[in-house]
């Protein structure tokens, strides 16, 4: 089965050939990171315009790579949320487009079961039932996937996500855009025992992220000049271990509460080193598997999406043309 996905929920404008929901032919992303930079985060006007400029020469190049054409197709899946919505039609009316111009299946995917789903495109991916750490730039939950599109949520963020956590501090740092990445670089060079962050709502399994950038503020306030250089990397590094550590133990706490001993970390965060290493060290010594996705498949793609889709046209489940975006979709439950 050969499915093209095609992803454009806010800055990353994606298209991806996937054979049998495992096997990728091709993974073209066009990141608009430049567009945005000058503003320090997505702008949502400039990401639509941005997503119509791209989104055919992704998709002709795509098909290019997976050397096939349109009539070579099975169907095709496109995220339709959650997501920026101005974005996600973009990518919605272009794939209604293609499905009605070659009368191929549609189908529309949510996007976090995509972050999870990445996982199947690797050589070894994890059986079910396990437990999933989504941590990205505008969410943050875990959950227990027990089967494609059965998913229950263990606990969520209360306020910002981990990625818009880093995203802010790189702000308030000064260091760029995006900020997961800027974080990362200034944390190599510091120490993460600098200084005291807080870890918030340490009994629950839900996460709150402000109160750390608030804090972050305060120090940043509370000395007399500007940060030099290696206090920047100290903060940097104190900071990302902060946010790590919090996803860490709760994710390793969830899989304890529902006896799994298997873990998925997938979304943009998950390419960050230091919360792969923490989690790999922890989850071993409790005897549970870690699975990560390769970061260009953590941060968002069309490949992710046409796995889903796979999955989701195997199980006979199709959208007609009335197919809409979704700012906010859940994953657990009915309207997923
Ligand atoms: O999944 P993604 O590409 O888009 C969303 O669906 O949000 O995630 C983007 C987020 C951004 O907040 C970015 O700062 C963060 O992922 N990110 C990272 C790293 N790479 C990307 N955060 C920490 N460390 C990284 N290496
Ligand atoms: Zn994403």
């Amino acid at each position: 089965m050969l499915i093209l996905g095609i992803e454009s929920s806010c800055d990353e404008t994606a298209a991806a050939v996937v054979r049998n929901g495992t096997e990728l032919l091709s993974n073209v992303i066009a990141s608009q990171v430049k567009a945005h930079e000058p503003y320090g985060g997505v702008v949502p006007e400039i990401a639509s315009r941005k997503h119509i400029e791209a989104i055919i020469p992704v998709i002709i190049q795509s098909l290019e790579d997976a050397k096939i054409s349109i009539s070579d197709l099975d169907g095709i899946a496109v995220t339709k949320g959650p997501g920026l919505v101005g974005s996600l039609l973009i990518g919605l009316s272009t794939a209604k487009a293609i499905a009605f111009a070659s009368g191929l299946p549609l189908v529309g995917v949510n996007h976090l079961e995509g972050h999870i789903a990445a996982i199947f495109l690797t050589a070894n991916p994890p059986e079910f039932p396990f437990v999933a750490l989504v941590v990205s730039g505008g969410h943050t939950a875990i959950y227990v996937a027990r089967g494609f599109r059965d998913f229950t949520l263990l606990g969520q963020t209360r306020d910002d996500a981990a990625g818009e956590a880093f995203d802010k501090a790189a702000n308030l740092l000064g260091i760029g855009y995006p900020g997961g990445v800027a974080i990362e670089r200034m944390a190599s060079g510091g120490d993460p025992r600098a200084y005291a962050f807080p870890r918030a709502m340490q009994n629950s399994l839900d996460f709150s992220f402000s109160g750390l950038k608030t804090s972050l503020l305060t120090k940043i306030k509370s000395m007399e000049r500007r940060p030099s250089s290696q206090e920047i990397r100290d903060l940097a590094a104190s900071y990302q271990e902060a946010i790590c550590d919090v996803l860490t133990e709760k994710t390793i706490r969830a899989a304890h509460h529902v006896s799994a001993k298997r873990i998925v970390i997938c979304g943009g965060v998950a390419a960050n080193n230091r919360l792969r290493e923490l989690m790999n060290q922890r989850a071993a010594s409790d005897g549970i598997m870690v699975f990560i996705p390769p970061a260009v498949l953590c941060t968002d793609n069309a490949a992710m999406i046409a796995v889903v889709g796979t999955h989701m046209l195997q199980a006979g489940i199709q959208d007609d043309l009335s197919l809409n975006a979704l700012s906010r979709i859940p994953l657990s439950g009915e309207n997923r």
